[in-house]
């Protein structure tokens, strides 16, 4: 059928625009493939052009050149990668919401030892769920990943049904002056607060950039903020789109993409209807806060394909275990500020100094060899509830390691049974998360505001 060779051409040339590289990728997504041969992620200070002012110097990124790749892997099936540190500080891969033995989570003391320049540390696992993730550093965290250090995965399954392109979007900010450099990475003040902004917003390490999708053609958009501080409100106009996937599961129900809030860590799977006719522009902007910012552009091409949202099968839903309810034990988990400002500890992986937030009253001490006691202790295999409670004026989106949750009600706003592994909650909102405490290990459980997280709010569960 020529339609379909003109989709797979369409499809490839998507994908490699997404990708932001050309040649040679095939290859070294093929050897992501091979368990044998493991995908290597290479820590590297580099200069990278953000910003018409000329090349931003000590930008960090996995590999030589341009952001960290998007990473490859298939559902089930066994993926390795041997990451090798190349700069200064120490450092360490977290696979953000990959359901992965507590061994391969990358925090240090909890479950690694931090890679020190010239070290290695090899990962190994078999990822359960297909989705979109992501992947960046737990140690030295604010200053790694402000400086680049965060790249998004795609886990595929076969089973999935056929797009006519798929466009993977890794969204994020820089502290850049004028002239392109780097500057202070945060604020105490705003610590104390919502966090401190960026003032250079890219997609893909671009500003606005924008993409050729096919005309007529269904669109996979996979999103992922991995911005240190901003929360962002998703509006796409120009299309019709439905909510496919939300932090890597199928939302129980798709519906349309009216605008939709998600924060740091968080990532939103679209559908979109791409116009019908050639050079039709469909834009996809964020809306929250009083200045609307567009994210990036897509454009239609060639002769329509002629599609419908509604010729899309469903996702298969990932193998998550559902919570016993009636049997489940609550574990109760309150955000707050803390008044008592005794800086946490120094730590090889870095302290911001303060302690402003707390989980339930205690401060977390930062990451020690000797770390504080776990939040609650989790017997494998049994159900929980966590009743969590924000009492700051402020949104954090809660990040749990190793698990994935149901959120299951809101004291403030109807909620669908989303599985994920982030929530965002909102001031003054309780909500209730159930899960199977089904992967032993020590688990982090933060703020993804990551001045939040390394002042105070972040703590564990110990699952045994
Ligand atoms: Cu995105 Cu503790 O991680
Ligand atoms: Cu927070």
């Amino acid at each position: 059928m020529p339609a379909l060779t003109r989709r797979n051409l369409l499809k490839a040339s998507a994908v490699a625009a997404a990708y932001g590289t050309g040649i040679g990728l095939a290859g070294r997504f093929g050897a992501a493939e091979a368990a044998a041969d493991p995908f290597l992620l290479k820590t590297a200070k580099i200069k990278a052009n953000l910003m018409e002012a000329g090349a931003t110097r000590d930008v960090l990124t996995y590999g030589h050149e341009g952001m960290p790749p998007v990473i490859r892997m298939k559902k089930g099936e066994p993926f390795a990668a041997r990451l090798v540190n190349g700069i200064d500080d120490p450092t360490t891969v977290h696979w953000h919401g990959l359901r992965i033995p507590n061994r391969m989570d990358g925090v240090p003391f909890l479950t690694q030892p931090y890679v020190y320049k010239g070290d290695h540390f090899d990962y190994a696992f078999a990822p359960p769920d297909a989705g979109t993730f992501w992947y960046h550093p737990h140690c030295n965290t604010l200053e790694q990943m402000g400086h680049g250090l965060t790249g998004v995965i795609v886990v595929e399954n076969p089973k999935d049904p056929a797009f006519d392109a798929e466009i993977v979007l890794n969204l994020r900010d820089w502290r850049l002056g004028g002239d392109g450099q780097f500057i202070e990475q945060f604020r105490p003040r705003d610590a104390a607060k919502a966090g401190t902004y960026g003032t250079v917003r890219t997609t893909n390490w671009k500003q606005q950039p924008q993409y050729d999708a096919p005309a007529g053609g269904l669109l996979r958009l996979r999103i992922a903020i991995t911005d240190v501080t901003r929360i962002h409100t998703f509006k796409l106009e120009g299309a019709d789109a439905q909510v496919i996937a939300i932090d890597g599961n199928p939302v129980p129900a798709r519906f349309a993409l009216d605008v939709l809030t998600l924060g740091p860590g968080q990532r939103l799977e679209l559908a979109v209807r791409i116009p019908d006719s050639e050079g039709a522009t469909v834009t996809l902007s964020d809306v929250r806060g009083t200045t609307p910012k567009v994210l990036s552009t897509f454009r239609a091409v060639g002769a329509s394909l002629k599609r419908a949202l509604g010729d899309l099968g469903p996702l298969e839903a990932n193998p998550v275990a559902k919570a016993d309810l009636g049997a489940a034990e609550h574990i109760p988990l309150t955000l707050s500020a803390t008044a008592e400002n005794a800086p946490p500890s120094g730590s090889i992986c870095g302290t911001l100094g303060y302690s402003f937030w707390a989980i339930n009253k205690v401060p977390w001490g930062g990451d020690q060899p000797d770390p504080m006691a776990p939040l609650a202790e989790l017997k494998l295999g049994r159900s929980y509830v966590i009743d969590m409670e924000n009492l700051t004026p402020h949104l954090h989106p809660i990040h749990l390691h190793g698990m994935s949750f149901t959120v299951l009600s809101s004291s403030t706003r109807t909620v669908a049974p989303l599985v994920s592994d982030t929530y965002l909650i909102e001031p003054n909102e309780k909500v209730q998360l159930a899960l199977v405490a089904d992967n032993p290990g020590d688990w982090v459980l933060h703020c993804h505001i990551i001045e939040h997280q390394k002042t105070g709010m972040t703590s564990y569960l110990r699952v045994t």
